[in-house]
């Protein structure tokens, strides 16, 4: 697997694999890399000829200075992981590389005034800034992001569209614990007690079609979780509930497709 720290390097390699008429798959992630990632990769693996991740903990789409400082970090970790499932290319940029690329700031048409467009101000607008300009040094013929972030993929989806960028963007179910907690690099975070109770939050949003919001937002309560939102949403005719709120001192979310 090629470890790539430069733009001029990157660009070699996606110009040598262009020239090659290959297909460029790419899995944009901040790192401490789990299954839901490997998954990411497997897809990309499937539909693309040549994969390439990235690992970047992307400072301006924290609202919150803390969280960006304790976002867990495991270079060797996530390097080992890429090569073990077949990587081609890990992606590894300096700040001032990413830093001196071109922004883009997008209308969302209102896809940022909900949810965590509300709970992290500035949050998506972060999120856009750092996905297109990954994109203009990539440039992937398909880019794969998990759905655990659903309204992040909307996002993602409409700065495509928006921008007209020659890009096909697929999204992959979320991977879960045994207990049914979604996969997150903030998982590490909790204790072993909490991330082993922390099933309640998937049996909350399964039990909601039909329970009484008070007794689920009881249940919450009782197991230690400050609810921040638990809401519907319709996402292109996909009715999905959503919730986030903070677990054993972490911020959690999750979301399940509503039939
Ligand atoms: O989902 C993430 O890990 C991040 O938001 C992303 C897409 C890598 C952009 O920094």
């Amino acid at each position: 697997m090629n470890v790539i720290r430069t733009l001029k390097e990157l660009h070699q390699f996606v110009i040598e694999k262009k020239q090659a008429g290959k297909e460029i798959g790419f899995v944009p992630t901040m790192g401490f890399l789990h299954e839901g990632h490997i998954s990411l990769i497997h897809l990309s693996k499937k539909y693309a000829d040549v994969t390439i991740a990235s690992i970047y903990i992307n400072p301006s789409q924290f609202n919150d200075l803390n969280d960006f400082n304790k976002y867990p970090k495991n270079e060797e970790g996530d390097l080992r992981l890429l090569r073990v499932n077949f990587c081609d290319a890990a992606f590894i940029p300096e700040r001032a590389q990413i830093d001196s690329l071109q922004k883009v700031s997008i209308d969302l048409g209102g896809l940022d005034m909900i949810m965590e467009g509300i709970c992290r101000p500035g949050h998506f607008q972060g999120v856009v800034e750092v996905v297109y300009r990954l994109f203009s040094v990539v440039m992937p013929d398909k880019a794969f992001f998990g759905e655990k972030d659903f309204q992040q993929l909307q996002i993602i989806k409409k700065m495509v569209e928006t921008l007209k960028l020659p890009v096909e963007i697929i999204g992959a179910p979320i991977l879960r614990e045994f207990n049914g907690l979604a996969m997150s690099s903030r998982n590490s975070r909790l204790s072993k007690k909490a991330r082993d109770n922390a099933g309640f939050i998937y049996e909350v949003l399964k039990s909601f079609v039909n329970t009484e919001r008070q007794i689920l937002e009881k249940r919450l309560f009782e197991s230690g979780f400050t609810l921040e939102y638990l809401e519907k949403h319709d996402f292109g005719g996909q009715r999905r509930l959503f919730i986030a709120g903070v677990y054993d001192g972490v911020r959690l979310i999750d979301n399940i497709e509503l039939n």
